[in-house]
């Protein structure tokens, strides 16, 4: 049976039990006076596009900023961002689910500080957990979110419920293409189930393994004129990742390149994202309509 995780006696400056700075809290330490993070989810219709190497290494590359990052593995079949953060966690979502233990001890910290809150295989139907499971998730990570400065999301590939869920509950979607022909259609499949199932306006095109500017515009330009003339939805492209060996190198140490290999172009471009990532965070919570996030998960995920 879930235990519920309950909100009292946590008052202003109470210490974060995530370990971070003091949570901050409104004057009332109520709920309604959190603001979590702005979340980025991180997706693609095709799978092996390079969504879980961006994650890591923004996530990396964000912390250097001195930001408080947490990166959610939500790709519940293949689970592997805790290879790429170093870490090895001892529970998963699954557990938290199952009312075995709660979120706190699922959260892992690698030794930079990026949190990770591991992905669940088997949990294969979010959408299908009862109410209260989601209610417990929500409650406990609309406090730690609180905490931190962005939230980052693998969310696996193609579209299964897992997939449109997360996308939709998140703030921004970047949708991640590389050149292989197969990543433009089925990004495209993606971004058509989003804006016409779940009404989602919005979304960033990040190019990745490109050989250059050229052909990162190139593939936007072939997936935006597509979705703004069959789908009356217009694209933003965010940026370019180069094909990198260095990169290859650093995942076959089980390492990111912003760790591995700073000065290399790939790395370089993560920082330029990162940089990106933390003035929109900003400008969402300049906005002061950061939605919570997992409020509206709740609720079904409708924007
Ligand atoms: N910029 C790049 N340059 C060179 N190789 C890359 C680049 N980005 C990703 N790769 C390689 O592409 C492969 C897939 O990357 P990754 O596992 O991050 O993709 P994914 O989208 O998370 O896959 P899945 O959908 O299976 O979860 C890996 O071998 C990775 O090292
Ligand atoms: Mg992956």
């Amino acid at each position: 049976m879930l235990e519920p995780l309950s909100m009292a006696g946590k008052t202003a400056g109470s210490t974060s039990r995530l370990g971070l700075a003091p949570v901050r809290r409104g004057r009332a330490g109520s709920a309604a006076r959190l603001s979590p993070a702005p979340v980025f989810a991180i997706t693609s219709g095709k799978g092996g596009v390079g969504k879980t190497n961006i994650v890591a290494n923004l996530a990396t590359a964000i912390t250097k900023m001195k930001k408080r990052v947490m990166a959610i593995d939500a790709n519940l079949g293949l689970a592997n961002l805790d290879l790429f953060l170093g870490v090895q966690p001892t529970f998963t979502l699954a557990d938290f689910f199952a009312g075995a233990v709660s979120l706190d001890k699922v959260i892992v910290t690698n030794r930079e500080g990026i949190l990770l809150l591991p992905g669940a295989s088997g949990v294969q139907e979010i959408t299908a957990l009862r109410h209260e499971q989601k209610a417990a998730l929500l409650t406990e990570l609309d406090v730690m979110t609180d905490e931190l400065d962005i939230v980052l999301i693998d969310t696996g590939s193609g579209i299964s419920d897992v997939v449109t869920y997360f996308t939709t509950a998140a703030q921004e979607i970047v949708v991640v293409v590389n050149p292989e022909p197969a990543s433009i259609t089925d990004a495209y499949a993606l971004i058509k189930v989003l804006a016409s199932g779940y009404d989602q306006k919005r979304f960033l095109i990040l190019a990745n393994a490109v050989s250059g500017a050229a052909e990162a515009h190139r593939l936007f330009a072939t997936l935006s004129e597509a979705a703004l003339r069959f789908l009356n939805v217009s694209l933003d492209f965010l940026d370019w990742i180069p094909r990198d060996p260095q990169l290859l190198r650093a995942v076959a140490q089980a390492q990111t390149v912003v760790n591995a290999a700073a000065a290399s172009p790939s790395a370089q471009a993560f920082v330029a994202v990162a940089e990106q990532f933390v003035r929109r965070a900003k400008s969402i919570k300049a906005k002061g309509n950061v939605q919570f996030f997992f409020r509206r998960m709740l609720e079904g995920g409708k924007a």
